[in-house]
This record gives structure tokens, C-alpha cells and sequence, in this order.
């Protein structure tokens, strides 16, 4: 049963703001929560149901960026209203940017409040949460742990994480790019009794070779030229929680031995530093590459690969989970309509067998962006076939083959087949990218990254009249 009222939380560290904003919000028929800090918001968002949050950006501890972003893993139709003092538009304009709905500025001004806080509840509605939304704390049919699918390879690794987030095991997940490495090892922490202490993510590939010690351990002060302040590294951040070492396959070998020694002995050294720390830190790593192949080459050490995979997470491509396309494309338009603010409700089935066609060599990341720009181009309430990218289009297509040709001669030499086909192609492009503008010849032009002479040649040798560009290819 879902509540009368709407249920909004009120998060801000300064009680005086807190109480005159929860009072306006209850007078307005809202039934209102508070919690003075990101923590006690998170726990609050776990076990009610709140249909809006509004937050101060600035608090200690987790701040308001940060509220945002888990916010929205555990419920990613929920709207967020950022508060910020005047003057202060970087903020806000950062929080818009990740995903917020909208924000206020201090001091408030009531009506405003008032508009912003009925827009946000109009949009959840839209994004269909009352339909969908399930009885607080059940999974999703589709998803756990945020991670869309009901493939078997999914299931089995809904498994792995049910088994293995609340031990301190070393967990090794590997996956092309874009299958969801990074939120399978947030999974895993937010499912351990670390959840409460620090996730820290290092992106090994990112860190310059000979910063990486210092990054990973810490350093001293007058460790070396510039150190005029000692540092704690990123082991000494994480204590208590899980440390995320990302793109582990790009750490040079000689710092492979010291992080391996990190892992066996839990213990290590500042640079320049001469006591030995011990922290208790959790490690989760992740490769996009084959470790396995960098072992051979003499890339990677053998004994740190098996130290890291003791229990190994392999993600599979999107390619090779098909199925869970159509979960994740129902997700990411609600996920879309909520943060675009639109209401776009299906997906027009010729697009959808686009979509079931395409390779995703981006696996999901790649449908995650496809699906924001249909939606935010989409000026309907349904995501046509010419809303997807030409990519998209293009590689589901059967290519332009004789066998597809009534005017190619079979007789024909290669080099007139070869031809025949080129110009077919050239057509084909054309046309679809003038659907896609509408016929406008200027930008379908841009489309094809040639002038607009260029086109208007093009098109002439083609017999595309300019008027007459909407009809399909013979
Ligand atoms: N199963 C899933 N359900 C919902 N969203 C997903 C799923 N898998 C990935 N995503 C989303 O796709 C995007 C890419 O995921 P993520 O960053 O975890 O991939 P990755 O494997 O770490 O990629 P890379 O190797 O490029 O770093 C993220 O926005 C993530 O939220
Ligand atoms: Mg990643």
C-alpha cells in the first residue's frame, strides 16, 4: 500500500533551515522526514518510502553530491532538489549535471519551493514509479543490486555477489568495457558490513607510473622534491572499507610486487616513511584486459593474478545476453524521463528490433548513452527507429549485397557489381539521413561530415529529387 501523502525528506545539517522548510512542506499537505546528515538520509531512503529528497549541497561527512548519486542507485526515478546558498551556480550547475532534478537557493523563497517541489512529484508520476514501484525493500523482478537482467549469465552473478560481498575475499572482475564492472564492485561493498566506511576507487590506468606509489601507499614528508606535507595513500583512505583497483591490467610490474605484498602481509610503508602501517582494507580489482595474456607477454606477475582472483567475476558482453536488452532499455527510459524531464513511455517496435539487432560493442554503457539521446530528441512519447544514431541503424541492417540488387546484372564483372553496390550504399545513407532531418538537406549534410554541394551533387547523380527525399530507396 502506498502512502496518502506524498513523502518528502528533508536533509540539512543546519536545524534552523531544516525545521522552516519541513514546517512550509507539511503545511502544504506533504507528510515531511528530516535527516541532518547524507548518512541518516541513506538509512532513512532504505527503509521508507519517500517520494522526493531535498538536500543541502554542503554537509559533512557524505555530502550533498554524494546523497544524490547513492540516492539514485537505490531508486533511480527519485528526484533530488539540491539546496544552495546564493551565488554559488558552479554547484548547482555540477549537481544538474549528475543528476539532479532541480535546485533552490537559500534563503527560500516560498513559492518557489512550492513550484519545484510540484514539478518534481508531477515528473516521478510520469516516469511511471507508482506503476512500477515495488513493496519497500523486495528486488525488482529484473534487477538486484541496481544491476538490470535476467539472463543466466546475470543470475549467476547475483549469486557470486549474494556470496561473497559480506566476506573480506579478494574479488577479480573482468569484462569489456561498459558491462559493469565498476557497479558490481560497488554492489559488493554496499552489500558488507563496510558499507558505512569508505569505497575508494583507484583507476590504475589513470595514474602516471611513477605517481602510482605514492597514490596507493602514501607518502612522507620530504619523501621526495615537492612532498612539504606527509599523505595518506589511497590503502590508508580505504581502512575499514573496500579499495576498487580499476583497470588493474595497467600497473607496471615493479609495483606489482609491493602490491602484492600489500595484499599477502596487509601491511606496508609511506614513501619515505620507516613504520610499517596495517590497515584492514577490502580488494576489489577489475581488468578489461585478458590477465591471462599479459601473464604470457611477461606484462603481468603470475603470483599477484592468482592472489587477486580468488574468486573471479566475469561479466559477459551484451552481445552475448541479448535478452537483457529489453529490461535494460525499460530501465533507462525511466531513468531517462525522470532525469530529462520528459515522458517518453515506449519504444516503437521497428526501433526495438533495432536495438535487439545492434552488436553493442559498448555493451551497456553504449545503450545507456543511445537511450538518453532518443529520449532527449524524442519529441513524442514513443522512441521511433530515426531517433536511434545511424550506428545503430546502420550495423543491424543487412548489408547492400547483390543478392539484395534488381539492377545488377549477375553477368556482370566484379568491378560493375562492386559499384552497383557502393552507389545502392551511398543512396541508402542519403535517404536515411535526410529522414532524420526531416529532409533538410543543410543538416543531413553535416550528418554525412560533407559540404552541402557536396550533397546536392550527390543527390542529383542519384536522382534524389530535393522535395522528393522522404521516399525510400528502390
Ligand atoms: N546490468 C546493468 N544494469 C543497469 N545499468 C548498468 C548495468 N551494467 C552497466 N550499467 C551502466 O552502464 C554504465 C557502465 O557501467 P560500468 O561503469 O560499471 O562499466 P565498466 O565495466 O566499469 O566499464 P569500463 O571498463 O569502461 O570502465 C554505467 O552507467 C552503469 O550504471
Ligand atoms: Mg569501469
Amino acid at each position: 500500500m502506498l502512502p496518502e501523502k506524498k513523502q518528502i525528506l528533508v536533509v540539512d545539517d543546519e536545524p534552523n533551515l531544516r525545521k522552516v522548510l519541513a514546517a512550509q512542506l507539511a503545511r502544504d499537505g506533504y507528510d515531511v522526514h528530516t535527516a541532518e546528515d547524507g548518512e541518516q538520509a541513506l538509512a532513512l531512503l532504505r527503509d521508507h518510502h519517500i517520494d522526493l529528497v531535498i538536500t543541502d549541497l554542503r554537509m559533512p561527512r557524505i555530502d550533498g553530491m554524494e546523497l544524490l548519486r547513492q540516492a539514485v542507485e537505490i531508486d533511480d526515478t527519485l528526484p533530488v532538489v539540491m539546496i544552495t546558498a546564493h551565488g554559488t551556480v558552479d554547484n548547482a550547475v555540477e549537481a544538474l549535471k549528475t543528476g539532479a532534478f532541480d535546485f533552490i537557493t537559500k534563503p527560500f523563497d516560498q513559492s518557489e519551493v512550492r513550484a519545484i517541489v510540484r514539478k518534481a512529484l508531477r515528473t516521478r508520476d510520469l516516469a511511471g514509479h507508482e506503476a512500477t514501484r515495488q513493496p519497500s525493500g523486495a528486488p525488482q523482478a529484473d534487477a538486484r543490486y541496481g544491476i538490470i537482467g535476467m539472463s543466466p549469465g546475470i543470475l549467476a552473478i547475483y549469486d557470486v555477489i549474494a556470496r561473497v560481498a559480506d566476506t573480506p575475499t579478494t574479488v577479480l572482475i573482468s569484462g569489456e568495457s561498459g558491462t559493469g564492472k565498476e557497479l558490481v564492485a560497488r554492489a559488493l561493498h554496499e552489500n558488507s558490513s563496510r558499507r558505512d566506511k569508505p569505497f575508494i576507487k583507484v583507476n590504475c590506468a589513470a595514474i602516471p607510473r611513477d605517481l602510482m606509489e605514492s597514490e596507493l601507499f602514501g607518502y612522507e614528508r620530504g619523501a621526495f622534491t615537492g612532498a612539504v606535507t606527509s599523505k595518506p595513500g589511497r590503502f590508508e583512505l580505504a581502512s575499514g572499507g573496500t579499495l576498487f583497483l580499476d583497470e588493474i591490467g595497467s600497473i607496471p610490474v615493479e609495483m606489482q610486487v609491493k602490491l602484492l605484498r600489500a595484499l599477502q602481509e596487509s601491511e606496508f610503508e609511506r614513501v619515505g616513511g620507516i613504520k610499517t602501517l596495517r590497515v584492514d582494507v577490502r580488494l576489489v580489482a577489475a581488468t578489461n584486459s585478458d590477465l591471462k595474456r599479459e601473464i604470457a607477454q611477461g606484462a603481468f606477475r603470475e603470483d599477484l593474478y592468482y592472489r587477486l582472483n580468488v574468486v573471479p567475476i566475469r561479466l559477459p558482453s551484451l552481445r552475448e545476453r541479448k535478452e537483457d536488452i529489453e529490461p535494460l532499455v525499460t530501465h533507462f527510459l525511466k531513468k531517462f524521463n525522470a532525469r530529462l524531464k520528459k515522458s517518453v513511455k515506449s519504444v516503437h517496435p521497428e526501433a526495438a528490433a533495432l536495438l535487439a539487432r545492434y552488436p553493442w560493442p559498448g555493451n551497456i554503457r553504449e545503450l545507456e548513452n543511445v537511450m538518453e539521446r532518443a529520449i532527449l530528441f524524442s519529441d513524442r512519447d514513443v522512441v521511433l527507429a530515426q531517433d536511434l544514431p545511424l550506428d545503430v541503424r546502420q550495423d543491424s541492417e543487412p548489408p547492400p549485397g547483390p543478392a539484395l540488387s534488381q539492377d545488377t546484372d549477375a553477368s556482370d564483372g566484379l568491378k560493375e557489381q562492386v559499384k552497383a553496390a557502393m552507389s545502392r550504399l551511398e543512396r541508402h545513407l542519403i535517404v536515411r539521413a535526410l529522414e532524420q532531418t526531416g529532409g533538410n538537406v543543410t543538416h543531413a549534410a553535416r550528418l554525412l561530415k560533407i559540404s552541402r554541394k557536396g550533397l546536392q551533387l550527390k543527390m542529383k547523380e542519384l536522382s534524389l529529387r530535393e522535395r522528393d527525399d522522404r521516399s525510400d530507396p528502390p
